[in-house]
């Protein structure tokens, strides 16, 4: 495998484990506050992020590469309000998704048009996950400080269909 592409890789499954810890943490938060919906949906995110990483695992090892398994940094344990934990979300996933297309950007540099084709599935997840972030901040800006709107919003997001799904694609050799 190409050593550019296999470290832009690599650097992938970096960011995707660490938005795994990011939005467990913002999970566990979520739970201590009352927000047993918004909790649900988190954990759910984070196990999300986890297949994405997988993913990228399978894939770098498939390809004759060595996938790194990282070391993450301790994720934030206190969030200020809920509109925080989603704002900090959608920040992240605009980073993420800088780096998606920068590896895009290394596969077309590389000729290595096997990834690339790979690398379309999250650039697709890209735009729903962006596009889902923004959705449910807008929801919590309209909800402002009112506590019934609140409490509206956190079951909703519990029975919502706009859950994500972790089974959303499937693992090379799963
Ligand atoms: Fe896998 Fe939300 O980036």
């Amino acid at each position: 495998m190409n050593k550019r592409v296999e470290n832009a890789l690599n650097d992938q499954i970096e960011k995707e484990a660490s938005s795994s810890q990011f939005y467990l943490a913002m999970a566990s938060w979520a739970e201590t506050q009352g927000l047993n919906g918004t909790a649900k949906f988190l954990y759910t995110h984070s196990d999300e992020e986890r297949f994405h990483m997988l993913k990228l695992v399978k894939f770098v090892n498939e390809r004759g590469g060595t996938a790194v398994v990282p070391g993450l940094d301790c994720p934030a344990k206190e969030f200020k309000t809920l509109e925080n934990v989603f704002q900090l979300l959608l920040e992240h996933e605009l980073r993420v998704t800088d780096s998606i297309n920068n590896l895009v950007d290394v596969c077309l540099q590389e000729k290595d048009y096997t990834t690339h084709n790979f690398i379309q599935w999250y650039v697709s997840e890209q735009l729903e996950e962006e596009a889902l972030a923004r959705t449910i901040l807008d929801k919590i800006k309209l909800i402002g400080g009112d506590n019934a709107g609140l409490y509206l919003f956190d079951r909703d997001l519990e029975n919502s269909s706009i859950q994500a799904e972790p089974s959303s694609g499937t693992l090379p050799g799963m």
